[in-house]
């Protein structure tokens, strides 16, 4: 229960939370992300109109940014999770358009997140190509012990995968979306080459961590370059990885400092900082990761993590439910304090469209607890 002082400084701190935000051509109502999360609703890769209803939904509740579930990028190699929809071909991109309509009727503004899984597994035996594309054949540490898949890629394949990025960048440029979101998170393909144990190779894409971010570097470069000024380039960026939840990609301020570096460098607007609860300072200090790669970077950045769930989002993939939790004070004022700029909210905001409606009118005992069944439907 949130108790009457609680409820009074919460309602002081809230409007933190519903104020504009604006960076490059985007302006945003306010701080709240809808967190990019994979719903697997879209037969054969297409998204239709309950997916486009679906986000329509979030953005009448009053999600100032919605991130989309990963989508992929137009390479056979991409992925092939049943159901989760493509960034690619007549039929998905028709599909999308309609989703960007729905949400910018209802006032809202969109992104898709770009998606490349590398040399993850990700449910099926193989992607459709028949063979996966990452730094070095490793798909990390699985308990510590590095697993050799196959053969490195070749830099041509590489190569084909970075330009197939900047392409499903120009599509969501031309169908009036609002920016584009790289996933470089979780140990997908470019964080495969963000992170040492992962990235063995020895050209110039390996080796110290400016050589490991030239891809990722490289594709903002060539969307900015192929899209226009305005357009924002978001990179999603996370020290865990779904190998290794305690993975470091950078275990020191300066190593996240020289991380950061090339690809600000290259043109990214926002990073966008995932972590499993937001709470959680980096390098032994009370500054999250959002908040260290805002102050490292000089860019904006959006934290995300069991904002008003007690349970984080690996527990809920395997089958955990989670109650609420009463941390928005907590968040509130952290983003007082300036640590970070936007707020991402995943699951919360699959059990409710409504929740910003609800934290805004400081009803934080009606927020809902998430359930793992809350996924068999498109709500
Ligand atoms: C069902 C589900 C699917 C997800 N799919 C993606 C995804 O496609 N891309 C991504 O970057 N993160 C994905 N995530 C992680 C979320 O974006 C978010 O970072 C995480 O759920 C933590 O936020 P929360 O605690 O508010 O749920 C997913 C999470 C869930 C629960």
């Amino acid at each position: 229960m949130t108790t009457q002082s609680d409820r009074a400084e919460l309602a002081d701190k809230v409007e933190a939370l519903f104020r504009p935000f604006a960076m490059r051509g985007l302006t945003l109502a306010n701080r709240i992300v809808m967190a990019p999360m994979t719903r697997s609703k879209s037969p054969g890769g297409v998204p239709g109109p309950e997916v486009a209803a679906y986000y329509r939904r979030r953005a009448e509740g009053g999600v100032g940014l919605i991130v989309t579930e990963g989508t992929w990028v137009p390479h056979p190699s991409a992925s092939n999770i049943a159901n989760a929809p493509r960034f690619y071909g007549e039929d998905a991109l028709a599909g999308w358009s309609h989703v960007v309509e729905e949400v910018h009727a209802a006032g809202g503004k969109i992104m898709p997140q770009l998606w490349h899984v590398g040399q993850i597994d990700r449910g099926s035996a193989t992607t459709v190509s028949g063979r996966r594309v990452g730094p070095s054949g490793m798909i990390g540490a699985m308990g510590r012990a590095v697993v050799a898949q196959e053969a490195p890629s070749t830099i041509a394949e590489l190569e084909e995968v970075a330009e197939a990025y900047v392409v499903a960048a120009e599509s969501a440029h031309r169908m009036g979306f609002d920016g584009v979101e790289l996933h470089a998170a979780h140990g997908y393909f470019f964080d495969q080459f963000f992170w040492h144990v992962t990235n063995l190779r020895d050209d110039a894409y390996g080796g110290e961590i400016t050589a490991r971010t030239r891809l990722a570097a490289d594709v903002v470069r060539n969307i900015r370059a192929r899209t226009s000024p305005d357009f924002p380039i978001v990179l999603r960026m996370s020290q865990w990885k779904q190998q290794d939840y305690a993975a470091k990609v950078a275990d020191t301020p300066q190593a996240l400092e020289a991380w950061l570096e090339p690809l600000v460098a290259a043109g990214v607007d926002m990073f966008h900082c995932s972590q499993r609860r937001f709470w959680e300072g980096e390098f032994g200090t009370d500054l999250n990761l959002a908040g260290w790669v805002k102050k490292l970077s000089g860019k904006p950045t959006i934290t995300v993590g069991s904002v008003t769930l007690k349970q984080d989002h690996i527990s809920s993939h395997h089958g955990v439910a989670s109650e609420t939790e009463h941390n928005l004070l907590q968040l509130l004022t952290l983003l007082e304090r300036g640590d970070f700029d936007l707020v991402a909210v995943g699951r919360a905001l699959i059990v409710d469209p409504y929740w910003p409606v609800k934290v805004r009118a400081g009803a934080e005992d009606e927020l809902l607890p998430y359930s793992p069944s809350a996924l068999g439907k498109l709500e």
